[in-house]
């Protein structure tokens, strides 16, 4: 939306007004912003952006189906880019992959026909680009399917980003859900020929490049010595806020061919330019930075706050390098072995991907609106721990302060969208630590409604909340691309809004589950944390990571509200076997007593006992030793909306016969 031709065209003064809050911008600077603002601006193609991993979205708005057939011819010789991989590493696999001809490709990049790339290395591919069907430039290519592919899967990490989902899905026609090893997909791959406008000035070739961590559009521009704003309007980019992401497409108008010293790593930042102002402290240059591209500047703010938590982050594990035990809550928890130590681009990686999502999706705040929402983060506002309420454009809202890392739970929050999941709304950062906003549950945690006195939930309420949690694990299951193993469910991490619906909070242990295999699938990790009691057995003893340790810590937490006691700390001794409990329960069918002893004496009987024997035997299989033996989260569901309707039935027998 920011990125069309209106923002670009916006009055002067307004830009300015709105960046001058921020830098002092001297006068020449300014006049260069002017002139990149009235500059000739003529959309070409729009930017992808991050609709590439919006892979149900319809429409071609921002090209993700293809760049338009918009050029003077309809087909010409374009370029795209691709960084070695560990498959496709040399001249003839890569050659193969993208449907290039294999002596060009050596050609172009100088190396002989057999050669092979460095990992990463970025490598140039002469492809011949044809409009198809008079909609989409594209080279097609073909790929067979593999185990566990989606189109995600093969658009992003196959291709990097040189085709779309979208496009895939659009071109073959194979449902996702159908797509089986062995079958042969056609693959568009996104090149674009010159408009009459690129043609006009010169420009022979469009090369399709593909965007790379850390990369800045003056950066690209500089490798290919083509200028920024011809870059930003060949991408029908803003100057304003041209933020690029990793693993998609940016149009590069070349005027000659591209050749093979274009494509060695990027040479450091220009030295700074000689400034205007006395006592030129790297501060100013940084400001002449910041003039010269416009934009950029809430990326380098960005970045440079992402720099040091990067850097605190990494002398801290340096520091903690042998801590690996993850304390929770108050609970004890264990770690097998020490977790591998990160290195540095790693950590600057993922930190990198936040950047360039984050300002999309969230509000960022200023700390001082937190400060001002808080009372300067009083006591009194002080919900638990380090989370505070606030009243922010007065709607109450819990804003948590976290010391670490928070990437992966800003990053599986972009991806959600889930009344039972809890909406994070905004992010600020200050002094080293991040302060992330959510929406506001009024009734609290879960686990202040058991084992409470004075707090009670009635039967209908437990087994709503119950469906609620279930429904909300089986979207982080089945429904978010990759999908996600919560890892550290418990009572204390659901929350309660004022009518007593579930919203699963804490994303901080989650983890992606990268790829969508058939059946179940594990992970293997050295590093166990959560929370005792809750932690599945093949977790504690082999660090087993599937969909099904949730599904597990969900029995231990139905078994806490049917039974009204803090279950897992009771039995994290680890003397008493969960499931034996259960079984004498169950064993003893029909023999009311031992159910009554079993469940929540403070529901004093008003229960429908024949549902709740159901409810029991289903925790049972929750619990079960074997990850395998266990329901997957869907069927749950679809247990607990039966439970719900029969409770609601009974609920209204009750009521009838009083
Ligand atoms: C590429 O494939 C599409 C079908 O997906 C087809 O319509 C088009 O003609 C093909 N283009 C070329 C140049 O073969
Ligand atoms: C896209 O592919 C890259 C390269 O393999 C990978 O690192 C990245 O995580 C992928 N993006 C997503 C959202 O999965």
């Amino acid at each position: 939306m920011k990125q069309n031709i209106q923002t670009l065209l916006q009055p002067a003064p307004l830009f300015f007004h709105s960046s001058m809050n921020l830098f002092p911008i001297t006068p020449i600077f300014s006049l260069i912003i002017l002139c990149s603002i009235f500059a000739v601006v003529q959309g070409q193609q729009p930017y992808i952006g991050i609709a590439t991993t919006a892979c149900q979205q319809t429409g071609n708005s921002n090209s993700m189906r293809g760049y338009t057939c918009n050029g003077v011819n309809p087909s010409c010789q374009a370029y795209v880019t691709f960084r070695a991989q560990s498959l496709y590493n040399s001249v003839p696999s890569i050659s193969a992959l993208l449907g290039s001809d294999p002596s060009q490709l050596s050609e172009a990049n100088s190396v002989s026909k057999d050669a092979t790339f460095e990992t990463n290395k970025l490598v140039l591919v002469p492809v011949n680009c044809s409009c198809s069907g008079n909609q989409y430039y594209q080279v097609n290519t073909s790929y067979v399917v593999q185990g566990g592919d989606t189109y995600f899967f093969i658009a992003n990490n196959t291709f990097e980003g040189l085709s779309t989902c979208q496009a895939l899905q659009d071109q073959n026609g194979i449902p996702e859900g159908e797509l089986m090893p062995g079958t042969k997909l056609n693959v568009p791959l996104r090149c674009a020929c010159p408009s009459k406008n690129q043609t006009e000035q010169g420009v022979k070739y469009l090369l399709s490049y593909l965007v790379a961590l850390g990369d800045f559009v003056w950066l690209i521009g500089e490798r290919f010595g083509v200028n920024t704003e011809t870059i930003l309007e060949a991408n029908t980019l803003s100057s304003q806020q041209p933020t690029i992401n990793p693993y998609t497409t940016l149009l590069v108008p070349l005027q000659h061919e591209p050749s093979s010293n274009q494509t060695s790593e990027p040479s450091p930042p220009p030295p700074p330019p000689p400034s205007s102002t006395s006592g030129s402290s790297s501060k100013t240059w940084v400001y002449a930075v910041v003039g010269v591209v416009g934009g950029i500047a809430l990326i380098l703010i960005l970045f440079a706050i992402f720099f040091r938590t990067r850097i605190k982050q990494y002398l801290k594990g340096n520091k903690k390098k042998d801590d690996s035990v993850v304390v929770s809550e108050g609970f004890v928890a264990v770690a097998i072995e020490k977790p591998q130590g990160k290195k540095l681009e790693e950590v600057s990686q993922s930190l990198e991907e936040i950047i360039s999502g984050i300002s999309k999706f969230f509000k960022v705040y200023g700390f001082k609106e937190l400060q001002s929402a808080t009372n300067d983060f009083s006591p009194s506002c002080c919900i638990k721990g380090s989370v505070y309420r606030g009243v922010i454009n007065g709607d109450l809202a819990a804003i948590k302060m976290i010391d670490g890392d928070v990437s992966k739970e800003i990053e599986l929050l972009t991806k959600v969208n889930h009344s039972n999941v809890i909406r994070l709304s905004g992010v600020s950062f200050n002094e080293g630590y991040w302060y992330l906003v959510y929406e506001y549950a009024a009734n609290g945690s879960l686990s202040d409604w058991i084992n409470i006195d004075g707090k009670f939930l009635n039967w209908t309420q437990r087994m709503q909340i119950a469906l609620d949690v279930a429904t909300g694990l089986d979207y982080l299951h089945s429904f978010t691309s990759p999908p996600h193993v919560h890892k550290d469910l418990k009572s204390g991490n659901i929350l309660l809004d004022s009518d007593f619906r579930a919203k699963i909070a804490n994303f901080g242990l989650a983890r992606s589950m990268e790829r969508e295999g058939e059946g179940e699938q594990y992970v293997m990790t050295r590093h166990i944390v959560g929370t005792r009691g809750y932690m599945a057995p093949e977790y504690l003893e082999n660090g087993l990571v599937s969909t099904k340790l949730d599904v597990y810590a969900f029995g231990v937490l139905m078994m806490e509200m049917l039974t009204g006691k803090d279950v897992a700390n009771i039995y994290a001794g680890g003397n008493v076997n969960l499931l034996d409990v259960l079984s004498e329960v169950l064993d003893e069918e029909g023999e009311d007593e031992r159910l009554r002893e079993f469940i929540d004496p403070s529901l004093q009987g008003n229960y429908p006992v024949e549902l709740a024997l159901f409810v029991a035997r289903m925790i049972a299989t929750c619990i079960h030793q074997d990850p395998t033996s266990r329901p997957y989260m869907h069927e749950i569901v679809s247990s607990m909306s039966k439970a719900l309707d029969s409770s609601l039935s009974w609920e209204m027998s009750v009521e009838n016969t009083f």
